[in-house]
């Protein structure tokens, strides 16, 4: 990653969010920028939807109001997070480009009337976003107001028209170079599916029976790598008028998921996400802290940019749920913990209209009287009260873990398609288990990409990865024979990176370091459960998968009990050199999973954040920094807890060396030179 991002805002954090003054008169901006004064913000995301308001008709340019909106802002000491408003072509432009709309895998070609309808592959859609882009930059690429590009917003518009059809053709001449190349990957022997013309080979469209899932993944790999392709351009275009700001992109995590995030983190200066929980329960904490950790290890361990989360409400299937104010600061506290450089929210003010009208703002409809801005004035003093934990360290990562995660997009792709052995796999969330286990038992956890380098990791977690290719494996050997230890899941390294499935037993291309094989599959029925002899703590439970494991060398510890696999292997572990590769043959209930994962932490040597575990519902990170850490603790539970170690908390000036009460929901964040010595106990209520 290139050195600005390293060195973004290090002096303070940043805090505020998507400002669209285009939809409000004048004079509010002035109101605007009063209030963000007030409550301490110091950054507006700006533009990201402004096309129309910027070029109203072709080659008609108005920057006189985004000049003056930029000049307000500056005066009043606000940083602007500047947009390119390419997510959302104006309509003049897709009445002249008709062809640069997307079509549908049914054929259906989208209209303008919403936003993010535009076909990536398109000429005339790429280079009207050169040319606005180039205007912007050139306007504004120095300006002493501007902290940051963010290129375009949440790329993830797919295309399976013309213009898709012809880029993807060349994308896969690139990657097979040959038609018995990609007729032998795609295994089109099956169905006569034979390509004999490349001008044969289409996005997979809408057909009669199920797609080819080797068509179907590489359109997915080709996508991701089109919509890059169109952020290298924004971003050279960019450079190119000589603007120092960082480049970035808004990611969005991790509901829905059509880019491969570690080849686009690789491109960018500053790695952006914007996370919305999705539940409003107490496993929402688990999940600001999922997406954190994803964000921060696709950035490899640097500074990364909380771009958006959602600010007064959160959107759950059927309604907006209230977030309250003391969640809204846990939560942001959590993402600068795990390496955000600022609390960016959707968005500034809750627009009077549109379709967004209910997804609420910092200033709700309700105006800054509200108990929910005077929250945002806390977290603003909160966010000045610990400025200094936002100077990186000189080196290494933000958090040191010693457990990493194999994330891979592919992982999720492959798990997606139909007809696979059930239709209960789910990728995404059988990670999320893994992270939340984790979570619960108060260990730091990084994200690796398969092939990555393993080994500054004690453990490294597999929770499903259908396709590993032959790099991935040889760094999990040389992971185990360096010592470490490694923990696979079901439906793990069954194929190659063109899906074939490796013959011979399952998982075929990890038999020899699990030191088994997989006969039979025993998926089960939705509701259905296996339980595994207990570990002596109680039950082992699990669900939607069992298998017949045979083992060549794994040890047993723990059989099947009851049901057609009574007695058989479930729970195995394996020797390897110096190193030891676990496995589990369902997925085991949360409960279960904690205590099978604690049990392996424990092997492996990683430790916790603490040394030992936190008491339930607190979630303690220590944030590495240039002259000390910080240790940040969040008490989501209904109890008070005391925190006693060397350091002192920076919202109080209060020492912890006799022990700190943490308020339920509430927070403190110490600073310590001291990796020692700390502890957690929940107190009476
Ligand atoms: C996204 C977008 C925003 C807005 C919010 C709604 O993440 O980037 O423009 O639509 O969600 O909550």
């Amino acid at each position: 990653m290139p050195s600005p991002a390293r060195r973004f805002s290090t002096d303070r954090f940043l805090f505020g969010g998507d400002y669209n003054p285009e939809q409000w008169p004048e004079e509010v901006w002035h109101e605007d920028v009063a209030l963000m004064r007030r409550a301490g913000v110091n950054a507006a995301t700006v533009g990201v939807f402004s096309w129309a308001a910027l070029e109203p008709a072709e080659g008609v340019y108005e920057f006189g109001w985004l000049d003056r909106v930029v000049e307000v802002l500056h005066a009043g000491g606000v940083g602007v997070v500047l947009a390119t408003p390419t997510a959302s072509p104006p309509p003049w432009f897709t009445r002249a480009h008709p062809d640069a709309m997307p079509v549908g895998p049914d054929g259906v070609r989208l209209s303008h009337g919403s936003r993010d309808t535009y076909a990536v592959s398109a000429p005339a859609y790429r280079d009207a976003c050169r040319e606005i882009v180039q205007r912007l930059a050139e306007r504004y690429g120095s300006h002493p107001a501007l902290l940051a590009w963010h290129v375009h917003n949440e790329y993830g518009t797919l295309d399976w028209g013309e213009h898709a059809a012809a880029a993807f053709r060349r994308w896969l001449q690139r990657r097979y170079g040959t038609l018995t190349e990609l007729n032998r990957a795609w295994y089109t022997s099956f169905w006569s599916q034979r390509y004999g013309d490349w001008e044969d080979v289409l996005p997979p469209r809408a057909t009669q029976y199920l797609a080819n899932p080797a068509q179907v993944l590489d359109f997915k790999r080709f996508s991701s790598d089109e919509m890059l392709q169109a952020l290298r351009e924004q971003r050279d275009v960019i450079r190119a008028t000589g603007s120092a700001a960082p480049v970035t992109t808004n990611f969005m995590l991790p509901t829905w998921n059509h880019l491969e995030q570690w080849s686009w983190s690789a491109e960018l200066d500053l790695v952006s996400v914007d996370h919305y929980l999705d539940t409003v329960g107490p496993d929402g904490e688990t999940h600001a802290a999922y997406g954190a950790d994803l964000t921060r290890s696709f950035g490899q361990g640097d500074p990364w940019l909380l771009m958006e989360q959602s600010s007064t409400s959160s959107t759950v299937p059927g309604r907006r749920a209230h977030k309250s104010p003391d969640r809204v600061i846990r939560n942001s506290l959590s993402y600068l913990a795990r390496g955000s450089q600022g609390a960016l929210f959707f968005q500034w003010r809750a627009p009077a209209a549109g379709s967004e009208a209910w997804h609420g703002g910092i200033v709700p409809h309700t105006g800054a009287g509200s108990r929910s801005f005077r929250g945002f004035e806390q977290l603003g003093a909160v966010l000045t009260a610990i400025a200094e934990a936002a100077e990186p360290p000189a080196e290494g990562p933000l958090v040191e873990a010693d457990v990493a995660v194999l994330w891979h997009a592919e992982g999720w792709w492959a798990t997606d398609a139909p007809q696979l052995p059930s239709d209960l796999l789910d990728y995404s969330s059988t990670v999320r288990a893994a992270h939340r286990a984790l979570w619960q038992a108060g260990y730091a956890v990084d994200f690796a990409a398969p092939g990555a380098d393993l080994s500054r990791y004690r453990l490294v977690l597999v929770p499903s990865m259908f396709a590993l290719d032959g790099q991935a494996v040889r760094r999990l050997e040389e992971h185990l024979a360096a010592g470490g230890h490694l923990a696979v899941w079901p439906f793990t390294g069954y194929a190659d990176e063109d899906l074939h499935v490796v013959p011979g037993g399952y998982p075929g291309r990890l038999r020899h370091l699990l030191g088994l094989h997989v006969e039979e599959l025993h998926p089960l029925a939705a509701g259905d459960e296996v339980l595994l002899e207990s570990d002596g703590t109680g039950p082992l439970r699990g669900r939607v998968w069992s298998e017949l494991v045979v083992p060549d060398g794994a040890e047993v510890l723990a059989a099947y009990a009851g049901g057609g696999l009574d007695g058989k292997a479930a729970l195995t572990r394996h020797r390897v050199g110096a190193g030891v590769a676990h496995y589990v043959s369902t997925f085991l209930d949360e409960e279960p999973l904690r205590r099978w994962l604690t049990a392996v932490c424990e092997q492996s040597g990683a430790r916790p954040v603490l040394g030992a575990p936190a008491p339930e519902g607190v979630e303690v990170v220590r944030r590495r920094g240039a002259r000390a850490d910080h240790l940040f603790v969040l008490n989501h539970s209904g109890v008070p807890v005391r925190v006693t170690g060397p350091g002192t908390n920076l919202l109080t000036s209060s020492p912890a060396d006799a022990g700190l009460r943490v308020e339920p929901r509430g927070w403190a964040v110490l600073r310590t030179t001291e990796r020692d010595g700390w502890s957690a106990e929940a107190l009476e209520a």
